[in-house]
C-alpha cells in the first residue's frame, strides 16, 4: 500500500517534498504553473513508489495525464480507492451495478455536456471531492478538449488588499439550479433534494498547505453577509480573474487517455464542440474533506 495513501492533512504534509526528481515515473510539465503529462506507468498495475510518485505529481502539478491505457472497469475503481474512499454522485447518470462509475457521455442526441462551465466538481457537497479520475474511451475527430486552471495562481495574482478583503468571507454552493432537469435526457429524474453547502471563498490546500481561490461559475450562488449587489459584482470580478489563460492548460484527448484533477486547487471546463459527435468515458471521484 502506497504510503501517502490517506492524504490526511497535517501528516501528509510533513512528507510532501516538492521538486524532488521522478524516479519511478516520467514527467513532462505542460505549462509552468499546471499540468503535466505523465508516462512510464500502467495504472492497471503501479508499484507503490509509483503511487507515491503520482501523488506527488498530483500535489504539485494540479491535473496529470495518462496516454494509452487500459483499465477495467474494476481497476479504474481500484486506481481512484488509492486515493481515498469513492464518493458518489448526487445527480449523474453511472454505469449499471457501478454506482461510484460515472458516465461522461455526449453525443448527438444530447442537449447539453457535463461540464461545460468552468467548475471544481460538486463543490456543492459539504466535504466536496479531493479530485476525480476521467478515463475517456470515446473521442470526437475534433474537439471535446479540457480546459483546467491553477486556482493557486488565481488566488496568488490578486491584490494584496483583495485577498485581505476575501480572507475569511464564505459563499454558498448549491447543487439545485445545475443538477435539477440535467439529466433528464438520459433518463435520470430529478431527485427531491439537492446539496447545498458553505465554504471559505480562500481555502487552504490540506496537503501544500498553499491558498486557493474556492468560488465557481458552476456552483457558486453567493457570498455570506454582504449585500447581494456587492456578492454579484465580486464573484463577477473573480470569475473573471480566474479565467485568465495564463493559469491555464489545455488537454486534448485520445482513446485511452485518463486525467486526474484536484478539485481542492483547480477547476476545469470542458468544450462541447463536437456534435453531432460522440465522447464517452467514465469518471471514477474522490471523497475529500471539508474545504478550510
Ligand atoms: C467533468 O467531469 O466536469 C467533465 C469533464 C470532461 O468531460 O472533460
Amino acid at each position: 500500500m502506497s504510503s501517502l495513501r490517506s492524504f490526511d492533512g497535517p501528516r501528509i504534509k510533513a512528507r510532501y517534498e516538492p521538486g524532488q526528481p521522478y524516479e519511478t515515473i516520467r514527467l513532462d510539465r505542460m505549462t509552468p504553473v499546471i499540468g503535466a503529462e505523465i508516462s512510464g506507468v500502467d495504472l492497471a498495475a503501479p508499484t507503490n513508489r509509483q503511487m507515491d510518485e503520482i501523488h506527488r505529481a498530483l500535489a504539485e502539478h494540479l491535473v496529470i495525464f495518462f496516454r494509452d491505457q487500459r483499465m477495467t472497469q474494476d481497476q479504474h475503481l481500484e486506481f481512484g480507492r488509492r486515493f481515498g474512499e469513492l464518493h458518489l454522485h448526487p445527480a449523474a447518470p453511472h454505469e449499471p451495478g457501478h454506482p461510484e462509475l460515472m458516465v461522461i457521455k455526449a453525443d448527438e442526441n444530447s442537449k447539453r455536456a457535463n461540464g461545460e462551465g468552468w467548475h471544481s466538481d460538486v463543490s456543492c457537497d459539504e466535504e466536496p471531492p479531493m479530485g476525480s479520475i476521467l478515463y475517456i474511451k470515446e473521442c470526437p475527430p475534433a474537439g471535446g478538449d479540457t480546459l483546467f486552471a491553477s486556482m493557486y495562481a488565481a488566488h496568488d495574482a490578486l491584490s494584496d488588499r483583495m485577498k485581505a478583503y476575501l480572507d475569511g468571507l464564505v459563499a454558498e454552493h448549491s447543487g439545485e439550479h445545475v443538477y435539477r432537469g440535467m439529466y433528464a435526457n438520459e433518463g435520470v429524474g430529478d431527485k427531491p433534494r439537492y446539496p447545498r453547502a458553505e465554504h471559505p471563498v480562500l481555502r487552504t490546500h490540506p496537503v501544500t498547505g498553499r491558498r486557493a481561490l474556492y468560488v465557481n461559475r458552476g456552483f457558486t450562488t453567493r457570498i455570506l453577509g454582504i449585500p447581494r449587489d456587492e456578492s454579484d459584482a465580486i464573484l463577477g470580478y473573480l470569475y473573471e480573474h480566474m479565467e485568465n489563460p495564463l493559469f491555464q492548460c489545455r488537454f486534448r484527448w485520445q482513446p485511452n487517455s485518463v486525467a486526474f484533477w484536484d478539485n481542492r486547487c483547480a477547476q476545469h471546463r470542458a468544450m462541447w464542440d463536437y456534435w453531432p459527435h460522440r465522447r464517452y468515458g467514465n469518471r471514477v471521484t474522490v471523497k475529500g474533506e471539508r474545504p478550510v
